[in-house]
């Protein structure tokens, strides 16, 4: 049972965080009017109603996050990871970028690089400032913004989003292990992959959660990938492993994992690259292993969010999310191979939960 001592801090916390985020979008929006008064963004406003929901969305995940701390599915101190003192030291740099970032969308420039970076092996529709970032994914500068700009895009709750994978994939892990209980679970050899681990804070969710598991982490970007590996760095545990590499073309052998995860990512592919990536993760997981990802509603989800969900890609360079709010995944991880597929749905996040058949006939 969590004491009322930590849930009081926790919510503080949390909520510092949402009017935190609240205040620099309005102060950053008046500023951008009054510097450039021309440059207008197609949104539409938000009804109270809508507001009052997506608080509502954002208290109930605080809700869950800490019922998952108390439960045990992972140890309590992680609800308070990422603290004010990481937030603020990068906060400067999102202002000092923020000029930056007008200017590409006045000019309409979405795939712009510094000249010094090597654009050269990457696919072409990864080259693209995604959010309006300086350098797409491809800078030092751009791995270090990231964290806190998810942090402030979504009212602080980026990283219990994110931790929501973690009861599907603990417990997809446990039915694989059958019989076993969770502190067996712990002590196991497993090895979990992390598809697009951008800066590692998904890898450090469920080290923290699965401390005996082997964990790997796959990005096409080196600078989000040697952001990740000062992170893992920082607290004790084995090392994830870091690979560069393209979820197309996984560079791990069939069968290789028992748990696959991927946060964030899907709406930043195009739909065919979608079923590549699903098809590659049925390929090197193990029969019976369980594939959780996480990534933005959809519009059936949500119908009353739809204005949310229109106004996401006027408000951030985000080429493919017109297409992705209305794709089928549950049809895309079916046609993957996968199967027992469920959804859940949190505060702005969908979660997709599956499972590679027990006895392949590849097998
Ligand atoms: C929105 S970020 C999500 C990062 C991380 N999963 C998180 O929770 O914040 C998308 C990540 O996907 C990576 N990415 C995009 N396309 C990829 C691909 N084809 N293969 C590997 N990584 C890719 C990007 O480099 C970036 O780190």
């Amino acid at each position: 049972m969590v004491d009322i001592i930590t849930e009081l801090t926790y919510k503080t916390f949390q909520k510092s965080k949402v009017y935190f985020a609240l205040a620099h979008k309005r102060i950053s929006t008046q500023l951008r009017k009054s510097i450039h008064p021309n440059l207008k963004l197609n949104t539409k406003p938000l009804s109270a109603e809508i507001l009052k929901k997506m608080q509502q969305f954002i208290d109930e995940i605080i809700e869950k996050d800490l019922a998952d701390g108390e439960k045990g599915i992972y140890p309590i101190n992680l609800i308070f990871d990422h603290s004010w003192s990481n937030f603020l030291s990068c906060y400067p740099n999102i202002w000092l970028d923020m000029p930056k970032v007008w200017e590409k969308i006045q000019q309409k420039k979405y795939q712009e690089f510094s000249q010094e970076i090597d654009t050269q092996d990457y696919p072409t529709y990864y080259l693209q400032n995604f959010h309006y970032q300086t350098d797409g994914y491809l800078s030092n500068m751009s791995a270090n913004l990231y964290d806190l700009q998810v942090e402030l895009l979504f009212n602080g709750a980026a990283d219990i989003m994110r931790r929501r994978i973690l009861a599907p994939l603990k417990m997809g892990l446990e039915k694989l292990v059958s019989g076993q209980n969770s502190d067996a679970i712990a002590t196991q050899k497993l090895r979990v992959l992390d598809i697009a681990c951008g800066t590692g804070r998904t890898l450090k969710f469920i080290r923290a959660t699965l401390p005996k598991a082997s964990l790997y982490g796959v990005d096409l970007s080196p600078n989000y990938l040697k952001k990740s590996n000062k992170l893992l760095s920082e607290d004790l545990g084995e090392l994830p492993q870091l690979l560069q590499g393209n979820a197309e073309n996984l560079p791990f052998r069939a069968k290789y994992f028992q748990g696959i995860t991927c946060v964030f990512t899907f709406h930043e592919l195009p739909p065919m690259v979608r079923q590549k990536v699903l098809e590659e993760a049925f390929r090197v997981i193990q029969p019976g292993g369980v594939f959780v990802i996480c990534d933005s509603i959809q519009i059936c989800d949500e119908p009353d969010f739809a204005t949310i969900l229109e106004n996401f890609p006027a408000m951030f360079h985000e080429p493919y999310y017109k297409n992705y709010i209305t794709d089928n995944l549950e049809e895309r991880l079916e046609k993957a191979g996968f199967v027992n597929i469920a959804t859940e749905v949190h505060f702005v996040s969908k979660y997709w939960v599956a499972y590679k058949p027990d006895i392949n006939i590849d097998s």
